[in-house]
């Protein structure tokens, strides 16, 4: 049953994405028109992948959650579906918030979500409760199943927050469904409870898989759990985070939690924590397995702290960034677009050792849809370059810049100039290897992004712009002498 409130949604989207298609990204998931903000129920189903988002088709701001649907062969061409939910049961009038998906043993695709149901007091004031609701469908419609909420507030362990209860991550391991989702224990800081269920209807709390004590932000939106390369890793997005040297920015924030399971297969014991991506736009990423072994995560390609800025006339918000294949590289988490990428690469250009002591312009290195690689090192042995700068997009009034300092070992992404006309965070800077000023550099660039992929992977950096298309020049300077390798591709998808 499809009800008013989701086929008004649907409609909407049918009416009005016409007229906004035109000022979409090429490759870079976004709504067809509206807001959108998490990746949902990402996983793989019947031979694709699904990938669903938090959605608000009426408004480039937030609202009650929608959960809007694509799906895909490849991670770059999508195939739009009709929006899958809408607010529209009692348990989840005030939104579907974020949660996963699986395939289940006879076919059907089955959805997990939070439900939230805010209750105005006679104070005035509105108490939320979340809780985790499921529906099931053909992987295009779906019915909220009739004992939902599946685990109500009730289920929560002592002292947990019945507010901040939601983003159910699911998963099937044999007969066994498990889970993980946010919450917050009663010093108010993040934790992760563990589920486990063999209908998906009944849920058993194993325990809390990881909490922070108030080490990194409060509460832990959106967690992901998975087995990589040996280790188990967690994903999550804590909110209200202190900034950690150049490792954490603060506010909300995004980090890998890479460790061990204990003995009884209840608790990570982690050996390391790090920032998943270090640039401007990045948050809530999930990620899932792919038919052939991959573990491939997205992310919301905004943060909450930017996502209110954007050009006066656009008729859509938020996009998702590229999919990228993960894998843990001396004990650190690395990412690289998903190799699918490379069927989209034509028009080859590329150069090598060039020498370089000022500023540079290559013939035929350009573009604004293109997957570029860098490599530089000093080009005089005898003395250390000070700086190596890249700007893309660029004319005469617009770049984005991403200059790395040997002596240092920072690279800094400044996008103040890629033509956003609002105040908000526009600079972020991290640490890199880079032994003896050898650095390389891969630049993915869509109508909106530049997504930064340093020495293969250690490093992602990832950020919006607001560029007019004909910027697209690119120019190198550097101070001192560099000598330089470079590949580009343009992408045509
Ligand atoms: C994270 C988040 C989630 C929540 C959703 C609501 O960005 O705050 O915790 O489910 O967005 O849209």
């Amino acid at each position: 049953m499809i009800s008013k409130k989701l086929q008004r949604a649907r409609d909407f989207e049918n009416k009005y994405s016409s007229y906004v298609a035109e000022e979409l990204p090429k490759f870079h998931v976004t709504a067809p028109i509206g807001w959108i903000n998490d990746p949902n129920g990402f996983a793989p189903y019947q031979g694709e992948y699904h990938l669903f988002y938090q959605n608000y088709p009426y408004d480039t701001k937030w609202g009650p959650m929608h959960w809007g649907h694509v799906k895909t062969r490849d991670f770059v061409k999508w195939e739009r579906l009709p929006i899958a939910l809408a607010p529209d049961a009692d348990y989840d009038k005030d939104g579907c918030f974020s949660g996963g998906a699986v395939e289940m043993p006879d076919g059907r695709h089955l959805l997990m979500y939070t439900g939230v149901r805010n209750v105005r007091r006679k104070n005035g004031k509105i108490d939320s409760f979340q809780t985790q609701c499921i529906a099931i469908g053909d992987g295009v419609n779906y019915e909220k199943h009739p004992g939902n909420p599946v685990i109500p507030t009730e289920q929560i362990p002592e002292g947990g927050s019945t507010t901040d209860f939601r983003d159910p991550k699911i998963w099937r391991e044999g007969d066994t469904y498990y889970m993980v989702v946010g919450n917050r224990t009663p010093d108010t800081s993040g934790t992760i409870l563990y589920f486990k269920s063999t209908d998906c209807i009944h849920w058993e709390f194993i325990s809390k898989l990881a909490s922070c004590h108030n080490q990194y932000g409060k509460m832990w939106e959106c967690p992901d759990f998975f087995a990589l390369d040996g280790k188990q890793v967690i994903l999550t997005s804590p909110q209200e985070m202190n900034a950690i040297g150049l490792e954490f920015h603060p506010g909300n924030a995004n980090i890998a939690l890479i460790g061990v399971f204990n003995d009884r297969k209840d608790h990570l014991l982690r050996d390391n924590v790090q920032a998943i991506d270090y640039g401007l736009d990045f948050y809530a990423p999930q990620t899932l397995e792919t038919y052939d072994g991959r573990r491939v995560m997205v992310a919301w390609m905004q943060n909450w702290e930017t996502c209110g800025s954007h050009l006066p006339q656009q008729r859509f918000m938020g996009q998702m960034t590229l999919p990228r294949e993960l894998s843990i590289r001396n004990g650190r988490l690395c990412q690289q677009p998903v190799r699918e990428l490379e069927h989209y690469r034509v028009n080859k250009t590329g150069y090598q050792n060039v020498m370089m002591t000022s500023e540079t312009s290559l013939q035929g290195i350009n573009g604004r849809f293109i997957d570029m690689t860098v490599t530089v090192r000093p080009g005089n042995e005898d003395s250390m370059y000070r700086w190596f700068k890249i700007n893309v997009a660029r004319d005469g009034e617009h770049f984005t810049s991403i200059r790395f300092k040997p002596a240092t070992g920072i690279v800094r992404v400044d996008r103040t100039q890629s033509g956003l006309p609002c105040d908000i965070v526009n600079v972020r800077e991290f640490p890199v290897h880079a032994a003896n000023g050898q650095l390389k550099l891969r630049l993915i660039l869509d109508r909106y992004s530049v997504e930064l992929f340093v020495n293969d992977g250690e490093q992602a950096a990832t950020s919006v712009i607001y560029t007019p298309l004909d910027a697209k020049s690119i120019s190198f300077s550097c101070d001192g002498t560099v000598l330089m390798d470079v590949e580009k591709y343009d992408l045509e998808v």
